[in-house]
């Protein structure tokens, strides 16, 4: 079974599809992870975010394995991803490896933006989770602090209004709904309530399709 969580920066669909897959079994796959780790393999080698052969080399020299997520989850990382993941040339070099992750036996759980409409039109499951932008950047804001960044409500905002605006805007696998997804509208839930709320939803595709999960699909 394959489960596509997609979303706007910080609407809190990471979190929820790393509970999904703990829950299921399933391995999960953070595909901003992948746009991050490209922009921060530029970056280090002092190459321009716009240098698409450069960007293309690094996403093609990416290796699931070696990914430091906590280095990456940073703000500064975020507004360069949403940069490099653009770029076409870049897309492309990405979706193999995306598929290749999905095909495991069994199935996965992958979140993004373009996983329900372009990389896994397929998936069984598909949720579009959402959230207000002010509500996204507290969250963003706790987020931050916590990891121990300096934090500007407004500026997070800003950041935020960005991304959304660049990664719905963006001509190659716009951030969209897939026309078969359920939206998941978090801004009046705590994370307790918006997991019940996609859990709720995996169960009930679950049974519309015939498929049948070896694990319990109770909240632990
Ligand atoms: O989910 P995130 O905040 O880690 O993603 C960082 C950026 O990467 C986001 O602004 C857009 C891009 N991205 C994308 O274009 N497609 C994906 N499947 C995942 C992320």
């Amino acid at each position: 079974m394959i489960v596509a969580i997609d979303g706007p920066a910080a609407s809190g669909k990471g979190t929820l599809a790393r509970r999904l897959a703990q829950d299921l079994g399933l391995p999960h796959l953070d595909t901003g992870l992948l746009y991050r780790a490209t922009a921060r393999a530029l970056l280090d080698h002092g190459q321009n975010l716009s240098n698409v052969t450069a960007a293309v080399a690094a996403a093609r020299g990416l290796s699931l394995t070696d990914f430091d997520a906590m280095a990456l989850r940073g703000r500064e990382m975020g507004e360069a991803a949403s940069i490099v993941a653009a770029v076409p040339e870049v897309r492309a070099a990405l979706v193999d490896l995306q598929r290749e992750f999905a095909k495991r036996p069994g199935g996965a759980v992958l979140d993004g933006r373009d996983i329900g409409t372009v990389i896994c039109p397929e998936a069984q499951v598909k949720i579009f989770v959402t959230a207000s932008p002010e509500t996204r950047a507290s969250r963003r804001a706790l987020e931050l602090k916590a990891q121990g960044e300096a934090v500007d409500y407004a500026e997070i905002l800003e950041d935020i209004r960005r991304r959304d605006a660049r990664d719905a805007n963006r001509a190659t696998a716009p951030l969209r709904t897939a026309e078969d997804a359920v939206v998941l509208d978090t801004t009046k839930l705590d994370i307790e309530a918006a997991y019940k709320a996609a859990l709720g939803i995996v169960e009930k595709r679950l049974i519309e399709a015939g498929i049948s999960s070896s694990r319990s699909l109770r909240p632990m």
